[in-house]
């Protein structure tokens, strides 16, 4: 591989640094060969060439501003992209990302950052003994919408893939104790699971036929039992 952009492939080294996953490391090959040849500028950049080159509604972003995330802007893009944890915007027709979600990987439900942290590296160092398939549970612990509509289109979306995933079997999220957590969540068709002291986690049941999903999701958007 020919290396065009030296600092920028050092930059990104540094990030992925302390991935404990060699099959994560690979992964990010692809993304890591294309950034080298091209040259970007910025990472910013390759973000915006990456989305205008998927074909995917969804799509992991390598980079964004986390101060824009209402809900956890303490967590750095770091904390945001190790240990499996990654980052997916929504791409609407319009090319523009339409909300963000940030997922950690794990095997318990955490009801804090402390234990989404522990329990998302004990289920990376896992996987490092079991050829990379990270975590049983996806847990989506921040959700934003850039545009009206978004938020509901990415949990939609990712409702979706993580159904369709072979070693997923759960979609929890981890969510601030406010009210528009929940009626956003509950609309949305998830069940509350646990109100915790500083959080509540609720539930996408990704065991549900099509027809139950939209049931559910009628029902809490009628506020009924
Ligand atoms: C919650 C959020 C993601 C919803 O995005 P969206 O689906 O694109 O936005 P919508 O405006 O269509 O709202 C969807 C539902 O969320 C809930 N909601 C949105 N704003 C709300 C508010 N200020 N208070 C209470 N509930 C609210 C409502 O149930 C709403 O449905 P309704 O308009 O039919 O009542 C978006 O408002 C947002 O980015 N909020 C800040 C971050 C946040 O609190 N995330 C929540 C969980 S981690």
């Amino acid at each position: 591989m020919e290396i065009l952009n030296k600092e920028k492939l050092k930059e990104v080294l540094e990030r992925w640094k302390e991935h404990p996953s060699i099959t994560g490391l690979m992964e990010k090959f692809d993304q890591l060969q294309s950034y080298t040849n091209k040259s970007y500028k910025s990472l910013e950049s390759y973000t915006r060439q990456k989305i205008k080159e998927s074909k995917y509604k969804l799509v992991e972003l390598p980079y964004i501003d986390v101060k824009e995330d209402p809900v956890r802007p303490e967590l750095d893009l770091t904390f945001r992209q190790t240990y499996g944890r990654k980052i997916l915007g929504l791409r609407d027709d319009e090319g523009d990302i339409s909300a963000i979600v940030c997922f950690a990987f794990t095997d318990e439900v955490p009801k804090t950052v402390e234990e989404l942290k522990k329990f998302s590296y004990d289920a990376a160092l896992k996987a490092t003994h079991r050829a990379g398939v990270q975590g049983s549970i996806a847990i989506a612990y921040t959700v934003w919408a850039k545009k009206k509509g978004g938020g509901r289109a990415i949990m939609n979306q990712v409702y979706k893939r993580i159904k369709k995933s072979n070693h997923l079997n759960r979609l929890v999220t981890l969510s601030p104790l406010t009210k528009m957590a929940r009626n956003f969540h509950i609309k949305n068709g998830a069940k509350e699971l646990q109100v915790n002291e500083t959080s509540q986690n609720f539930e996408y049941d990704i065991s549900l036929e099509d027809w139950e999903t939209a049931l559910v999701k009628a029902k809490g958007f009628l506020n009924a039992k």
